[in-house]
């Protein structure tokens, strides 16, 4: 049942850049590997020369032993490998019964057997527990159910070796544990896992070995137990990692308010919200994944309808229509939907870096200099790793989108600038350069606004912590109030 791979001297080359540099290593059947290594590694695509996405351009991959080539995705699930990769690959406008058996649909005679179909998916949806109907179309589905519907539609693939592309970066702490319960069940019954994760704490936790990449080559493999997170993030990033936070500043009392909210309402996700943050002003949110942030702040810029609710920048109260109104007014919003929202994936990274300053200033950038001096300027502030600066933003590796998509919204210069989930998806090494680079950004007198589901970035970073709970403002910690327990009770309501 298990199956067990080894790769020899894998290359993979795109046009003139050459991503994989000769990798050779193996996977042992039936164990939980974890696969780190930094942003652009080459992680994301060894696995999608392993499930058939892409062709190696030399050496040579064995399964069991054999040597295989998969000409396509189908070929490589023929032989029971399965990808779930790190960007969606759903269809919006199907629903999630139908997203689940895409090309694979199950017939009855000559006919797609709709019933079997759903019973299936609901089942499935219930093993990776995710709350929602079959029928329910795509698109009205939050970035984290996506993801379940992913993992949902893997499953029904009955793979024998299972590849997971960072499935957890959008996941609640609950979700993660179920989702782990469920491969140490997968693993017991024999399948093979590749876990790929930027989060060490649950590398750490549910993988049996750890295999490192760096710069399209393999680093180091070691059993998990008995190798230190610390250790893990060095032979990452190839050197010692120091604080991961910079020194926090004195919250500036006496600033002007950069942004005040009083009494905002978004149907359906918020009530009666409202909060102000001054320049210079680090300003967490927290809550669970459903209490309204990103919602709050898409209500804020303009991307969807609010009920009621007042907003004033600088002291005088604005009304956006639109996502360009509030760039004008100096405030930028980074969505966590980087796929969605953030990024045009097929564009080129320099057009999806002056996009947003050609909508503040209403007029085509004639300058095409300056755009292209503003990309290089970004790829070296940013450590935007890409081997071709005018390739499309869909090129880049996960992490390296983000940070692109972090350029982009700061190039119009805000005042304000929200962040959501910033470091999603980002590696050790540059989640440490985002952090410095929001310390900056607020020693600079800008207010910086930080969603985010991670604590510990929230406690490292933030001045004050606004926790929010089903839509409500739950409470507003300052620094001294910051730790974990209290944070979580808050957005639980177990205070
Ligand atoms: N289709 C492509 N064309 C050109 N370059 C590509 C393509 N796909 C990936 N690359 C490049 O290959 C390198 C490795 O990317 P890959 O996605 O494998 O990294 P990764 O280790 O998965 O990183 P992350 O942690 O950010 O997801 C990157 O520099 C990326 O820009
Ligand atoms: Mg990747």
């Amino acid at each position: 049942m298990s199956v067990a791979v080894r790769f020899n001297d894998i290359r993979k080359d795109f046009g003139p850049v050459r991503v994989l540099h000769g990798v050779t290593f193996e996977l042992a059947p039936g164990r939980i590997h974890g696969l780190l290594g930094e942003n652009g590694a080459g992680k994301s695509t060894l696995m999608k020369i392993l499930a058939g996405y892409e062709r190696a351009s030399a050496g040579e991959m064995l399964v069991d032993g054999r040597a295989c080539s998969f000409g396509g995705s189908r070929e490589a699930e023929a032989a029971g490998i399965v990808l779930i990769h790190q960007e969606f690959n759903l269809a919006e406008h199907l629903t999630i019964a139908q997203n689940i058996f895409l090309g694979h649909e199950k017939k009855r005679g000559l006919f797609v057997d709709d019933t079997a179909m759903r019973r299936e998916a609901r089942a499935l949806l219930a093993q990776v527990g995710l709350a929602r109907g079959p029928d329910t179309p795509v698109r009205e589905l939050i970035v984290a159910e996506k993801q379940l519907v992913e993992i949902a539609k893997a499953l029904s693939r009955h793979a024998r070796l299972l590849i997971m592309d960072e499935p957890t970066a959008t996941l609640t702490p609950a979700e993660t544990a179920r989702l782990f319960a469920l491969m140490t069940r997968l693993r017991a019954d024999g399948t093979t896992i590749v876990y790929i994760s930027h989060k060490l704490d649950e590398v750490e936790h549910i993988t049996d070995d750890v295999i490192v990449m760096r710069d399209g080559r393999f680093v180091a493999a070691s059993a998990t137990a008995g190798l230190a997170r610390q250790q893990m993030a060095n032979l990452m990033v190839g050197r010692e990692l120091s604080d991961m936070f910079p020194e926090k500043t004195p919250a500036p009392a006496d600033a002007p308010v950069a942004l005040r909210v009083s009494g905002l309402a978004v149907p359906g996700w918020v009530e009666d919200l409202s909060f102000e943050v001054r320049a210079g002003e680090i300003l967490g949110f927290a809550g669970l994944v459903g209490a309204g942030r990103s919602e709050a702040f898409e209500a804020i810029v303009g991307l969807r309808e609010k009920r009621a609710g007042t907003i004033s920048v600088d002291g005088r109260e604005v009304v956006f229509r639109h996502a360009r109104d509030a760039v004008r007014h100096g405030i930028t919003y980074l969505s966590e939907d980087r796929k969605g929202r953030g990024l045009h994936l097929d564009l080129s990274l320099q057009d999806n870096l002056t996009l947003m300053t050609l909508e503040r200033y209403g007029r085509p950038l004639i300058d095409l200099k300056a755009g292209r001096r503003a990309l290089e300027a970004a790829v070296r502030e940013f450590g935007i790793r890409t081997g071709d600066l005018s390739s499309r933003a869909r090129m880049l590796s996960g992490g390296n989108q983000q940070k692109l998509a972090l350029a982009k919204f700061l190039q119009p210069d805000p005042r304000v600038i929200v962040l959501d989930e910033p470091t999603r998806g980002v590696d050790i090494g540059a989640k440490r350069d985002i952090y410095f680079l929001i310390q900056r950004l607020a020693a600079s007198g800008r207010a910086v606004i930080v969603i985010s589901s991670e604590l510990i970035e929230l406690i490292g970073l933030a001045h004050r912590v606004v926790v929010m709970r089903a839509g409500r403002l739950a409470a507003t910690l300052t620094e001294t109030q910051l730790n974990e327990e209290e944070l979580i009770a808050h957005a639980t309501g177990t205070h």
